[in-house]
């Protein structure tokens, strides 16, 4: 089965070791049931991804952490009741029911409960947890429509649950509570001010990709076009060198756009503002592709808030370009 599908429909292909596509406030997940091994190596096989790096399991409810913990430390509770359901996942020490499959042999795993009415009402219904990586292949652009999910796995998913509404765009952000000091393993939708707010301490940053993490590793998230990161103030003189040279140029910039643009240069939508362009960011590097370009020029917004997470992306999308 393909296309478009009910929670029933869904629930159904979950239960027989399938794969299911669904939206998520951040960006498409493709689950499968996290207790199914059998499930779980073919989630790997479609996304093409090695298979000691792990996957996070989605919960229906924070109630539901205890049973997939095997020791929720006091700032995994306070992270939990604060931040979900929210684009937050904690790294806590595993319960014996998480297999090895999904965690990479790893002791510990990583936990969510998405804020998207569609992954709450299939979680809720399955009654379970659901595995899901992002639903594109290995190391490409994650999806955030139904549509970007079909393009890139095709009938590799069994069910595609298309709804709307990965209103944040960027993957959740990773903390890892398993050592007293917790620490964050990716930038993402909850920003680092919030998470030191709720926890009233400092939280130290590991995004380097020491930690077997995908979204960690340095070449990531990288469309086919060649992603630049340049300043506002640069952007123009760099177009035009590009240009000069005969490449085709696009920039992706925040409003206002960097003024005297040669006119060969293909201005994609701006974002308004910051969360705009959190929201729209993958859906802008795949337009690079659509529209053929050889280069994406990208000025990054100010790295605060969430902002720190797309300048991330950013960077990791010009260092994994691979075109
Ligand atoms: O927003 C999101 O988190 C999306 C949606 C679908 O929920 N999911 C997502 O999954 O981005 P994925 O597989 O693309 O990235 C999951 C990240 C990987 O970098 C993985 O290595 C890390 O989570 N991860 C999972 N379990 C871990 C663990 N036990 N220790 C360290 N990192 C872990
Ligand atoms: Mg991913």
């Amino acid at each position: 089965m393909s296309g478009t599908a009910t929670i029933e429909d869904a629930v159904a292909v979950l239960r027989r070791g399938g794969l299911v596509a669904f939206p998520t406030e951040t960006v498409y997940g493709l689950g499968c049931d996290a207790e199914n091994v059998e499930a779980l190596h073919r989630l790997y096989a479609v996304k093409r991804r090695p298979t000691d790096h792990p996957v996070i399991v989605h919960l229906p409810c924070a109630s539901a952490l205890s049973e997939w913990a095997h020791d929720v430390s006091p700032s995994a509770s306070k992270l939990a009741d604060a931040c979900w359901p929210g684009p937050l996942t904690l790294v806590v020490e595993r319960a014996a029911r998480v297999p090895d499959a999904v965690t990479g042999g790893r002791d510990t795993v990583g936990l969510r409960v998405p804020a998207h009415p569609t992954a709450l009402e299939l979680l809720a219904a399955f009654d379970g947890g659901i595995a899901a990586p992002s639903a594109n292949r290995f190391g490409r652009v994650s999806p955030t429509s139904a549509a970007d999910v079909r393009l890139d796995l095709g009938d590799d998913v069994d069910v595609i649950l298309d709804d709307a509404g990965c209103d944040v765009g960027v993957e959740s952000t990773i903390v890892d509570c398993s050592f007293e000091v917790p620490a964050v393993l990716r930038l993402g939708g909850v920003p680092v001010e919030e998470l030191e707010a709720i926890l009233g301490t400092a939280v130290t940053l590991r995004t380097d990709g020491t930690v077997a993490a995908p979204g960690a590793l340095a070449a990531h998230y990288a469309p086919i076009a060649e992603v630049v990161v340049v300043e506002s103030d640069a952007a123009a003189a760099r177009a035009a060198l590009l240009v000069a040279e005969g490449w085709r140029v696009g920039v992706l910039a925040p409003a206002p756009v960097p003024s005297d643009l040669p006119a060969e240069a293909v201005v994609l939508d701006p974002p308004a503002d910051v969360d705009e362009y959190a929201r729209v960011l993958y859906s802008r590097l795949r337009d690079a592709d659509r529209r053929a370009l050889d280069v994406l020029l990208t000025v990054p917004p100010e790295s605060m808030g969430i902002g720190a997470a797309i300048g991330d992306r950013l960077a990791r999308a010009a260092r994994g370009t691979r075109g």
